[in-house]
């Protein structure tokens, strides 16, 4: 019989669940992002050990910029702390980090401190650390579809072309592979504008647990549901 690799080679994860974390403990919106955070750091650990080559995660969506202004630039505030506070860990474990999204919508300081981290890290090889902001699946796919259009109105590509690997190659994640397991914590089951074209594959494994709570047993655990499917898949 065939063998299927065991480990997803790129696990992508919609974080839900930190405001619920925070409320259950009357605690304010942010300490649930700030323990979501952590979370991060675990996780990411937790994909090292595992093997598993890249990590997507869904830290801000287009939608999320209509949340109150105070949530919002609490959260930049956060990924600019992560941002400096990671950097030294990232080079350390050979990490590199690459952005998804509309980043121009991003505030300046996070805007350079991500340009800092993409240029420090862009050679290295263990792992890749996507982080999606500002990000919105339709908006990527328009976007592609606007830059295609635009070289078919000049004359540089033929429409007849455009295949799924010409529109895949004009798409923010050119160059990353599908993801193979799309995790969601906090028991929702929606997708919410995420990876909406590299997703077609993925198998969905939703985690009732809030994002704040998510730990290493938990992506080993979701990793191991992944693997069932998969055996399953490969048994036909
Ligand atoms: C969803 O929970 C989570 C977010 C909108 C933000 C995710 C951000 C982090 C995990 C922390 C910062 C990220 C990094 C990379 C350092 P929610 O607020 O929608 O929760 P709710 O549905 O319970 O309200």
């Amino acid at each position: 019989m065939a063998t299927y690799p065991s480990i997803p080679r790129h696990v992508a994860i919609i974080m839900d669940g930190n405001g619920r974390w925070a409320k259950e403990r009357g605690r304010p919106r942010i300490e649930g992002h700030r323990a979501g955070a952590e979370s991060v750091t675990e996780v990411l650990k937790g994909c090292i050990e595992q093997g598993v080559e890249y990590l997507t995660l869904y830290a801000f969506s287009s939608e999320n910029w209509s949340r109150p202004e105070t949530e919002v630039s609490a959260l930049m505030t956060l990924l600019n702390h992560f941002l400096k506070a990671k950097l030294k860990d990232l080079d350390r474990q050979n990490i590199r980090l690459l952005t998804i999204g509309q980043l121009d919508r991003l505030p300046a300081k996070t805007r350079a401190l991500i340009e800092r981290t993409e240029a420090h890290t862009a050679n290295h090889t263990a792992m890749t650390l996507v982080l999606a902001l500002s990000y919105g699946g339709r908006e990527e796919i328009v976007a592609a579809a606007r830059s295609l259009a635009s070289d078919a109105a000049a004359g540089k590509i033929n429409p007849a072309d455009i295949d799924g690997e010409l529109f895949a190659s004009r798409l923010q994640t050119a160059g990353i592979p599908d993801p193979d397991l799309l995790i969601r914590t906090s028991g929702e089951m929606r997708i919410s504008n995420f990876l909406l074209w590299q997703i077609s594959y993925a198998e969905i494994v939703i985690v009732k647990k809030f994002w704040p709570d998510f730990g290493k047993s938990d992506l080993a655990e979701a990793i191991e549901e992944y693997q069932r499917r998969h055996r399953r898949f490969g048994a036909l």
